[in-house]
């Protein structure tokens, strides 16, 4: 079965895939968003101690758990459970395959709605105003148009295999994706308004950083933003020939992860000050009036208030985030289809098919009750399956897997300080610190 798998030709294209998996809607939207409702740099400040606490470690071990398997997750995971409690790992890696389903059926309609604002501005400059004004506006219609067209994309890439697909575009979009931030953070900080925006991002107000809701918040984040829990990085890692160095490895998809996050920030919230300082509406009690208005209204309001420069900096930004968004998807996909091709023999063309058909009658469920699933599925998903998926791995790596885990064997055999020290940071603080911030959120809910 494995000796006909296809793999990353680099660790180059591995970390640029990778670091595509974590870097996306969550680091651009998501990030900034959050920061700028809990505290500026408060939140900056606490998300990165709860990367580099849990999320980091968790990337690690979803890794670690792949490269050593060299298969897709849930036989990754049912392999290292087999001598211990036999078939758990299995379905927790079809579990795993649900939360990709999850993630997929709600992402791609958010992607869909990034497409269509960055073609609206292009429409605008072809004189077409009528279409302009349709894509930048939310209707049912335009859900069902763009959720299937970003599926397809996702799609188109995947069925092409790991190393002509997903390292060749994550190498080819993650550069550009780094100069359009580049280049618009260069252009928003040269506005009125944006230096009182960066303060407020840069100078963290520490009164809110022992507020339960800010933790929350900023572990739920910071497991999105990895991609860690639904097994998007354990295929990645299948994918990578065995025993690279993966700590460095980790390091540079985390390192890029928070770079980007941090630049968004360094985007979004002076911008947000900007409008405010055109005279739009952002803040209401001190609060950002609503994470959708956000980008889909006060942004856009700015940019056509902006004259026709503003059509190209929407364009840029609309397409920085569709294209943050497809490198994310498709690690996404590539779990269910690597199980598919490897578990249940099927072509990674039909396999590509089928994964894509049960996400999009996910998404065409949730368009459907969007009021009620929406908010529903991101909240189970990131606040439930995620962290819990990460506390399993956690357990496995420490304790369930024993024969060929090295981690654990370095670990008694002391051949390296640090490794040791490392395994046993996994196999007793990880799932120890998780535990007792789960309970703390199920007493406080
Ligand atoms: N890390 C992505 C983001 O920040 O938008 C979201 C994500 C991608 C979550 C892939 C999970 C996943 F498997």
């Amino acid at each position: 079965m494995t000796s006909s798998r296809d793999f990353f030709h680099s660790r180059l294209g591995f970390v640029l895939a990778a670091a595509g998996s974590a870097i996306g809607l969550g680091n651009i939207w998501g990030f900034p968003t959050q920061a700028a409702n809990n505290g500026g740099g408060a939140f900056l400040f606490v998300y990165l101690i709860v990367t580099l606490l849990f999320a980091l470690p968790a990337l690690y071990a979803e890794i670690y758990l792949g490269n050593q398997a060299q298969s897709n997750p849930v036989r990754a995971l049912k392999e290292a459970c087999k001598d211990s409690v036999p078939n758990l790992g299995k379905y927790m890696g079809i579990i795993g395959l649900c939360g990709t389903v999850m993630m997929l059926s709600f992402y791609t309609i958010v992607a869909g709605w990034m497409l269509a604002n960055a073609l609206s501005p292009l429409a605008a400059l072809l004189n077409f105003s009528d279409l302009s004004v349709w894509l930048s506006t939310s209707s049912t219609t335009r859900n069902l148009i763009f959720t299937p067209i970003f599926s397809l994309l996702g799609a188109a890439i995947i069925h092409q295999g790991i190393n002509s697909g997903i390292e060749k575009w994550s190498s080819r979009l993650m550069p550009v994706l780094l100069v359009m931030l580049l280049g618009l953070i260069v252009y928003i900080l040269q506005q009125p308004g944006a230096i009182e925006g960066l303060k407020v991002y840069l100078i963290p107000d520490f009164s809110q950083v022992m507020e339960p809701t800010l933790i929350v918040s900023a572990m739920g984040q910071a497991f999105f933003s990895l991609s860690v829990g639904v097994g998007g990085m354990m295929v990645y890692g299948s994918y990578m020939k065995k025993d690279h160095d993966i700590g460095k490895l980790v390091l540079s998809i985390a390192s890029l992860d928070m770079f980007i996050a941090f630049m968004a920030g360094l985007l979004i919230i002076p911008a947000l000050f900007v409008a405010q300082h055109a005279g739009f509406e952002v803040f209401n009690e001190g609060k950002l009036i609503g994470e959708g208005q956000l980008i889909f209204n006060i942004l856009p309001q700015l940019f056509s208030s902006m004259g026709s420069i503003g059509l190209f900096v929407s364009f840029a930004f609309f397409s920085l985030l569709s294209i943050a968004a497809l490198t994310s998807t498709i690690s996404s996909i590539e779990v269910p289809v690597s199980y598919l091709v490897e578990e249940k023999s099927k072509s990674r063309n039909s396999a590509t098919w089928l994964v894509s058909l049960v996400v999009l009658s996910a998404s065409l469920l949730i368009i459907a009750f969007f009021d009620t699933l929406f908010g529903l599925v991101i909240q189970v998903l990131t606040t439930i399956l995620q962290p819990l998926s990460c506390l399993f791995y956690f357990i496995v790596v420490g304790w369930l897997w024993k024969r060929g885990n090295k981690l654990v064997a370095t670990n008694q055999q002391n051949h390296s300080k640090w490794l040791a020290l490392w395994g046993n940071y996994l196999r007793y603080c990880c799932p120890i610190l998780l535990t007792i911030v789960f309970i703390n959120v199920a007493i406080l809910n």
